[in-house]
C-alpha cells in the first residue's frame, strides 16, 4: 500500500477533500479515512472509547510507509475531527499499545491543507511536524492550497508532484 490517508474535515467534500483527492487520484493504492464517518471519542486517561474506532485506525497506520494527514485551518489550527485523532495518538504511547507507537518510526508523515489565507499560519503547521519527529517518523511537508471551488492546473500540478514525493518514500 503506498499510504494511508486520514481527512479531517467537516465536510466530506468540502476543499480539503477536494485537494486531497487531488493527490490521491496518482496513489491508487491507499486506503482512505475520513474521521467524520469513524466513531472516535476523546482522549481519556481512563481509556473510556478504547473500543471505539481509533485503534483499528493506528493499526492500519502500520500498513504504509507514509500516512498523509488532510485538514482545512480552522481558527488557525487543525480541525477538531483531527484534533481528537491527535489527542489520541497518546493511546499508543502507553502500555498496552506502545507497539503500535514505536512502529510508527521511519515511516514519513505528510499534510494536506486548505485555508482562507495564502500561507497556512505557524500554529497550524508545527503540531504535524513536531508529532511527526515524536514519533520519530520524518515529516515530509504539506501541500496547502488557499481557495475554493475547481483546482487549477498549478494545483493539480501541485497535487501530482506531491504525490510523487508521497509515492517515493
Ligand atoms: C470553522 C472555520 C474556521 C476557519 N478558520 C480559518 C482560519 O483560521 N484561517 C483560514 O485561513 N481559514 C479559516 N477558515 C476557512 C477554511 O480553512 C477554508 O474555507 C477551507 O478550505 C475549508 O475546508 P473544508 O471545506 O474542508 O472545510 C475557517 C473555516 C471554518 C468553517
Amino acid at each position: 500500500m503506498s499510504a494511508v490517508a486520514i481527512l479531517g474535515s467537516s465536510r466530506a467534500d468540502g476543499e480539503t477533500a477536494r485537494l486531497l483527492d487531488a493527490v490521491l487520484t496518482h496513489l491508487p493504492d491507499t486506503e482512505r479515512v475520513d474521521l467524520s464517518s469513524l466513531r472516535i471519542g476523546p482522549y481519556s486517561y481512563e481509556h473510556a472509547h478504547k473500543d471505539d474506532d481509533f485503534l483499528p485506525l493506528a493499526r492500519a497506520m502500520l500498513k504504509a510507509r507514509a500516512i498523509v494527514l488532510a485538514s482545512p485551518v480552522y481558527w488557525y489550527s487543525m480541525s477538531a475531527q483531527m484534533k481528537t485523532f491527535f489527542d489520541r495518538l497518546t493511546d499508543i504511547t502507553d502500555p498496552p499499545y506502545k507497539t503500535i507507537g514505536k512502529q510508527l518510526a521511519g515511516k514519513t508523515l505528510f499534510t494536506v491543507a486548505t485555508g482562507g489565507v495564502p500561507e497556512a499560519p505557524d500554529s497550524f503547521i508545527h503540531p504535524f511536524e513536531d508529532t511527526a519527529g515524536y514519533f520519530n517518523m520524518r515529516w515530509g511537508g504539506m501541500l496547502y492550497r488557499r481557495g475554493s471551488g475547481e483546482l487549477s492546473d498549478e494545483d493539480r500540478l501541485a497535487a501530482r508532484n506531491f504525490a510523487k514525493e508521497i509515492a517515493a518514500v
